[in-house]
């Protein structure tokens, strides 16, 4: 049953100036007491959700174009996920699968093998973050490979614990006074094709950026049998919705099998169908060695899995575990979010995915600011310019649209220092899209007219 305040035909709706009065005193309450270290970009102040809609503590009703950051795969409060966590919760709540057995760690895991990006028998590991996973792989990959060097990527968002952090290059902000972080860290240039050398062929330079690996690092900086794993997101997430191209994980793949490295992708953002297949990685046809998985897993439960060929979860017991990895209640959300996907949101994610493409295909020719258009599925990423030919980045007048469009009760993000994404839920229709769609559209016009001040939230209309 949707709320009972949820307008009828579910547009969004802003009632009151924003922040709200309610909204105003949960943000000034939250400034006294909750850690300042978060990055909120505007004030909404979530009540509950359904479907793609957020209604705020003021009656205010959203539509979520970012699905809780790539987390609520399902919708919010999907039926099915809500009843399957509901039934579990009066089964059993926890009882660690670190020191005892309960039968959904291994549904699950069987689950996750099915729809694995490569060939089996598998084994899983269970967290609650992908922070976690990451963490798990990085672990695994040093104990089963005995050697200590990783290569991870610039603009790469892999977690905040001290491990992930350490394969993170994202933004400067993340890594300050966190120093010394783990050692053995190499990272190397990400490929974006939009912004490579002009005249250079795509596939070509996605080659030579992973061969950059080989002709640069091995030869002057690590020995290759030194290095255990190549972590990489498919997908580029929180650096700027960067989808890898095919060749460059291609040659990543050969690197790896020539060197004795195992190839770790990390799937926490752009798995679960949001790409329309199971994993980003899937569009380029190549088998990782482990995967990461957390964010659509469990629609806004907290589960992540690393996912390995089995031979290499050689771990032995006491080496790595997890209280809460692998909670009961939040696999029961995955098994239902995973039938979800599986029956409505691949195929949904890549129909009305290839509609927003095609509706902002032109965008770059026709918009001021918006410089390039990517993505795959529902995992759509928009890049400001403020000069075309230059590409000089418009951070300012990216976020300036991004409070705009919430004004006007479109939930967007920014990633990288200029992108905008959009990452629905995968149950998102067309006809939300285009709404949502002819608004961004008008906010994007109304920044790059230069008529737009960016609020001073409190004061915003
Ligand atoms: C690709 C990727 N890896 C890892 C993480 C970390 O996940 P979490 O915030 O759940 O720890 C994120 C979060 O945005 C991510 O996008």
């Amino acid at each position: 049953m949707p709320p009972a305040t949820l307008t009828p035909v579910e547009v969004p709706c802003i009632r009151t100036k924003l922040p709200g009065p309610n909204a105003k005193r949960i943000i000034a309450a939250d400034e006294r007491l909750i850690s300042p270290s978060y990055t909120r970009s505007y004030p909404l102040v979530a009540s509950r959700g359904h479907g793609i809609m957020i209604e705020d503590v003021d009656g205010n009703e959203f539509y979520d174009f970012c699905a809780g950051i790539a987390v609520a795969s399902t919708g919010h409060c999907h039926p099915e996920v809500v009843a399957a966590i509901q039934k579990q919760a009066g089964e059993l709540l926890h009882m660690s699968g670190t020191d005892f057995y309960y039968p959904q760690l291994t549904e699950l895991a069987a689950r996750l093998s099915q729809i694995a990006p490569m060939p089996g028998p598998h084994r899983v590991y269970y967290g609650n973050s992908g922070t976690e996973a990451i963490e798990a792989a990085l672990k695994l990959a040093r104990y089963h490979t005995k050697r200590q060097y990783i290569i991870a990527f610039h603009g790469a968002f892999h977690g905040r614990t001290m491990g992930a952090l350490s394969l993170t290059c994202s933004k400067a902000q993340q890594r300050r006074r966190f120093s010394p972080l783990v050692p053995g860290v190499v990272h190397v240039p990400y490929p974006n094709l939009y912004r490579r050398p002009a005249g250079t062929d795509p596939e070509q330079y996605a080659r030579d950026t992973a061969r950059y690996i080989e002709e640069g690092v091995f030869r002057a900086e690590v020995p290759p049998e030194e290095c255990a794993a190549i972590v990489v997101e498919a997908f580029q997430g929180e650096g700027g919705y960067l989808p890898a191209p095919p060749a460059f994980l291609q040659e990543l793949r050969r690197i790896c099998d020539k060197h004795g490295i195992l190839l770790v992708v990390d799937e926490v953002q752009s798995g679960m169908g949001r790409t329309g297949k199971w994993w980003a990685i899937e569009h380029s046809g190549v088998a990782p060695d482990m995967i990461t998985t957390a964010k659509g897993i469990a629609s806004g439960l907290p589960l992540s899995a690393l996912i390995t060929r089995a031979e290499i979860m050689d771990w032995v017991p006491g080496s790595h575990a997890s209280t809460f990895g692998g909670n009961p209640v939040a696999i029961a959300a995955a098994l239902a979010t995973i039938n979800i996907i599986e029956r409505e949101g691949l195929q949904n994610a890549r129909e009305v995915g290839e509609h927003i493409l095609s509706r902002i295909y032109d965008w770059p020719q026709n918009l001021p600011l918006v410089g390039d258009v990517r993505g795959r599925g529902l995992m759509i990423g928009m890049e400001f310019v403020t000069d075309k030919q230059t590409k000089a980045p418009a951070a300012e007048q990216r976020d300036q649209v991004v409070d705009l469009a919430f004004e006007k009760g479109i939930l967007v993000l920014g990633c990288g220092p200029n992108t905008l994404r959009l990452c629905p839920p995968l149950v998102v229709t067309k006809k939300q899209a285009d709404l949502a769609l002819d608004v961004l559209e008008e906010c994007i016009n109304r920044v790059g007219s230069g008529k737009h001040r960016r609020p001073t939230w409190g004061e915003a209309a």
